[in-house]
């Protein structure tokens, strides 16, 4: 049997470049899309999810069986400044994935936010109430729902604060700046008073590689399985790096200039992933193990 095709938006990206490797790996025949950064992995092609008719064109030349659409416009303040490009970007850029999911009868798997939530209470179930309190939280809940109103085979993966060993896109996530702070023995401020659920990407790409092969349909959380905020996590950084822990300082949310608002506690829920996954959520212990492994690797 020929492999399946499989084309992934966003594979410059975080959790896209994981991905795309890991469905390589286990034996996909892997699209990976890009916008700005070209990523080497599998057939690489530019794609803008904002163009239909390139995206068109790119689903005629391409044909795939499936399509895992991470593209989006991430930047969280930057959402709340341009609404107009982030509604482009993470709704219409959906839209258009989903339509061209439609001609062609791929299956789309939509990597989502624990931003979707109001963040008052944490720990959210799959099924509760939605109810984003920025604007990127809403742009990515527009594209849920045009998802799952699609009438396609289609999976919702929601995630929160993920991090990686190596930059994407020359950024680097939460985790390594926080590493390359403490290493340089600079005092970080990291807050107290928020509390995510935060994923490894190479976690997130094994569930997400293993559910696409499953075929899997509906909302999951594929998050880390430990809520923790952001202080304990960085604190936990330091424990498994044997940095100096007193360089982190306490602050408060108040106290950061943000633009947009942000979620206090937009924890995440991931039983449902638990019993039905071979691959399970990692807890903050078994995550922390393999992201030194990986850092370590990539150093
Ligand atoms: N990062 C988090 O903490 C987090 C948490 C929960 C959920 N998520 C979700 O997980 C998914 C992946 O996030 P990430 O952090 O891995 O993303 P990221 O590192 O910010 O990368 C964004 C990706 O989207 C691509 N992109 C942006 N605009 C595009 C456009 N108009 N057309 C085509 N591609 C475009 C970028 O391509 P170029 O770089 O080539 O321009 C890049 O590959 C997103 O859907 C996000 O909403 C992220």
């Amino acid at each position: 049997m020929l492999p399946l095709k499989l084309l992934i938006t966003g594979a410059s990206g975080l959790f896209g470049y994981r991905f795309a490797e890991l469905a390589l790996k286990e034996g996909f025949e892997v699209y990976s899309g890009y916008s700005e950064h070209l990523v080497n992995v599998g057939h690489p092609f530019k794609l803008n999810v904002i163009n239909s008719e390139s995206m068109m064109n790119t689903f005629s030349r391409v044909r795939p069986d499936i399509v895992v659409h991470a593209a989006a416009l991430t930047d969280v303040d930057l959402c709340e400044r341009d609404k107009v490009l982030a509604y482009r970007t993470n709704v219409n850029g959906t839209r258009n994935i989903v339509e061209a999911c439609r001609r062609f009868s791929a299956y789309l798997v939509y990597i989502s936010t624990d931003f979707v939530f109001q963040g008052d209470r944490g720990m959210y179930k799959e099924d509760d109430m939605c109810n984003p309190i920025n604007y990127y939280g809403y742009s990515k809940l527009e594209g849920e729902k045009l998802v799952r109103s699609s009438g396609l085979d289609n999976l919702v993966a929601r995630a929160s604060v993920i991090y990686g060993s190596r930059p994407a896109r020359g950024k680097v996530n939460f985790a390594l700046w926080a590493l390359e702070k403490l290493r340089k023995e600079e005092t970080i401020p990291v807050l107290v008073d928020q509390f995510v659920s935060p994923t490894l990407n190479s976690s997130l790409a094994e569930m997400v590689v293993e559910a696409v092969s499953r075929w899997f349909s509906g909302v999951y959380h594929m998050a880390g399985a430990t809520r923790i905020s952001r202080y304990d996590f960085v604190i936990k950084l330091a424990e498994t790096f044997d940095l100096d822990r007193t360089l982190i300082r306490p602050a408060k949310i108040d106290e950061m200039n943000w633009f947009a608002r942000r979620p206090k506690d937009s924890s995440l829920e991931v039983s449902k992933a638990i019993s039905q996954l071979r691959h399970k959520p990692l807890n903050i212990e078994e995550a922390m193990r393999r992201f030194k492994v990986e850092a370590e690797g990539f150093a």
